[in-house]
């Protein structure tokens, strides 16, 4: 028990390294999206939603993955501590938003997942970014990880209500329920690509 205490502190010095993550995430978000605006006349972001996992959630994270609760673990296992969601107009603005963000020396992309060409079996759809920011501490130069989400307003409109009413109703979900939440992607993919035409 102890020792998870001494792991909880440890855990509120690394938080420090996250915020400014955060920090130096949100500034270059913010910078991409005003120049983006610009390009297109319009503004292709409709929103963008920031977060970091709060102690509770990284310790039951660990745990559904049968990860020991180390602050070296959370550093090595977990790349969502630092999120971003951006919810863009257009499908078309995402994958304009995914090339400028590759394109970036201060957001550094590991990994890429196109979950809109092959969406996930639930019916989820989104663009996700693996990233690495750059932090400059004090005594320290680093890079922390970091979890991009790029969608839709259809396809977080989505998310958001498979999200609570799985949450909800855990014990009553059954293969007809599952199969709806997959047609109700369908139907907003397909007005989602009208929309784009
Ligand atoms: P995690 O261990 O869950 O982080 O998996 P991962 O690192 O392989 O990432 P993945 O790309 O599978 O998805 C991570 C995040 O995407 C989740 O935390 C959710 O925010 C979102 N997500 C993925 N699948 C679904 C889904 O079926 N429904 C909803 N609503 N969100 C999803
Ligand atoms: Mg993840």
């Amino acid at each position: 028990m102890n020792e998870k205490i001494e792991e909880i502190e440890k855990l509120n010095i690394v938080m420090i390294k996250y915020i400014a993550a955060l920090k130096v995430l949100e500034t270059q978000l913010d910078i991409i999206g005003d120049d983006f605006k610009y390009i297109k006349e319009y503004n292709p972001i409709e929103h963008v939603k920031t977060r970091i996992k709060t102690a509770d959630s990284i310790i039951d994270k660990l745990e559904r993955k049968n990860i020991d609760f180390t602050v070296d673990n959370v550093e090595e296992y977990l790349f969502d501590i630092v999120g971003a969601r951006i919810v863009c107009s257009f499908e078309s603005d995402v994958y304009d938003l995914v090339s400028i963000i590759k394109n970036s020396s201060t957001i550094k992309v590991i990994e890429e997942k196109d979950y809109i060409k092959n969406p996930k079996k639930s019916g989820y759809r989104s663009y996700h970014l693996k990233v690495e920011i750059p932090v400059e501490l004090i005594n320290q130069k680093t890079k922390v990880k970091a979890e991009i989400q790029i969608r839709t307003m259809a396809m977080d409109l989505w998310a958001s209500l498979e999200h609570k009413i799985k949450y909800k109703a855990k014990n009553i979900i059954d293969e007809d329920i599952n199969n709806t939440f997959i047609g109700a992607s369908e139907t907003l993919y397909h007005l989602d690509n009208t929309m784009d035409n």
